[in-house]
């Protein structure tokens, strides 16, 4: 070949690649997923990401012509570390929408990053009431405390606990539920002779429950993170409270699907309020348990593996309805007012909060199969997060 032919060959073939490549930019949609896979929380982020990735499973990765890259990133559950990754995910990897978010301090730092870049922010998992205030841009698949914890101060009194002792873990989705917890049980005639407050980090639940046990109240309300409950109810049982008399009611946090069955028999019969079970009985759910259990070596989802689920749904379809084409502001307008059915029942992210609407369930822990589960006997249909109407 000539040699002038030679370098316009060249020249034109480097162009083409150049094509291909920025081609193949424009047609990945990035997904920053933000989780705690080591350290306290850590079963949140195994959990989330197993369910993003069985939806992509499900789905498939071509969404709108687009290709979905997920990337996940470990914050170990520390907020400045979450702040950090969310930057560098939107300023380098240049991701359409920042998704996870074990905890509401990670949620929070990563407010401010989503409100300047104008990128979606998704929380899948961190459930403080105010956490949709703190950016335009957040939307949520997780739950709220608020409408757990009011549910269940509903239920207490119509079944015979009038005195209840309330022991959260100290930080916003604990502050929460205790306030609204209290104020609709005495509002119900109820009383809390004391609200105890232990620290999230690798708390020691000893004195707490000892203090409990000479108050004698009908119940204990609590509420701890996923991945904590256990530990609450080995020494519920250890220190002998059940057979004192006093109950353990709480939000499902604490009878949490992902260490429920190692719990033991101690556990049976315990109330709680919460929006899942993976003992739901709806087919959807069934076929969202099998398909999640087997892709994970028998590991049985928990409420944050819906909340990363429906987070994934509710991307999905926003980047369908914007045709692939959309920015932030696009995405999270197709976001808002989304309704669908969960494996948790009927959802919808209500756009005027950008928060989702949910039933509530009461469920008794019960063995079934051999195995142990919350099983569902009463619903409130349809509920807002109480927060907002403050
Ligand atoms: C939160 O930090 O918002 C949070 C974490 C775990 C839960 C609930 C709420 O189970």
């Amino acid at each position: 070949m000539p040699r002038k032919l030679l370098i316009r060959a060249t020249v034109l073939a480097v162009a083409a690649l150049g094509a291909t490549y920025s081609i193949a930019q424009d047609n990945t949609f990035k997904i920053g997923l933000i989780l705690p896979m080591t350290g306290q929380q850590a079963s949140t982020g195994r959990q989330i990401e197993a369910a993003a990735k069985l939806y992509m499973a499900q789905n498939g990765d071509t969404v709108a012509g687009k290709k979905i890259q997920l990337i996940v990133k470990d914050d170990t559950s520390v907020p400045d570390v979450t702040k950090r990754l969310a930057q560098e995910l939107v300023v380098n990897d240049k991701v359409n929408v920042l998704a996870g978010f074990g905890i509401t301090p990670s949620a929070l730092a990563t407010a401010p990053i989503a409100t300047q870049s104008k990128t979606p922010e998704v929380v899948m998992a961190a459930a403080t009431s105010s956490i949709t205030q703190a950016s335009p841009y957040i939307v949520r698949t997780s739950f709220t405390l608020p409408q757990a914890a009011v549910s269940m101060a509903d239920w207490a009194p119509k079944n015979g606990i009038k005195t209840v002792v309330t022991l959260v873990s100290d930080y916003g989705p604990g502050l929460d539920a205790e306030k609204y917890f209290k104020e609709r049980f005495l509002f119900n005639g109820g009383q809390v002779p004391e609200t105890l407050r232990v620290p999230l980090r690798g708390p020691d639940f000893a004195p707490f429950l000892q203090k409990v046990r000479d108050l004698k109240p009908d119940a204990l309300f609590v509420f701890v993170p996923s991945g904590a409950g256990a530990a609450v109810m080995k020494q519920f049982l250890e220190r002998g409270m059940d057979k004192a008399g006093i109950k353990l009611i709480g939000t499902g946090d604490v009878t949490d699907d992902d260490q429920l069955n190692d719990m033991g028999d101690g556990a049976l019969g315990v109330v709680t309020s919460h929006h899942y079970s993976a003992d739901h009985p709806s087919p959807l759910n069934t076929k969202f348990v099998d398909a999640f259990t087997k892709a994970n070596k028998g590991l049985r989802p928990n409420f944050m593996a819906v909340g990363g689920y429906d987070g994934m749904r509710v991307i999905y379809e926003a980047l369908r309805a914007t045709k692939g084409q959309g920015g932030g502001d696009a995405l999270l307008g197709a976001m808002k007012g989304q309704i669908f059915e969960s494996p948790r029942g009927p959802i919808f992210i209500d756009a005027q909060t950008r928060d989702i609407v949910q039933n509530i369930y009461l469920r008794k822990v019960e063995r079934k199969n051999g195995q142990l589960y919350n099983v569902e006997f009463a619903v409130i249909k349809d509920v807002k997060d109480p927060g907002k109407t403050k």
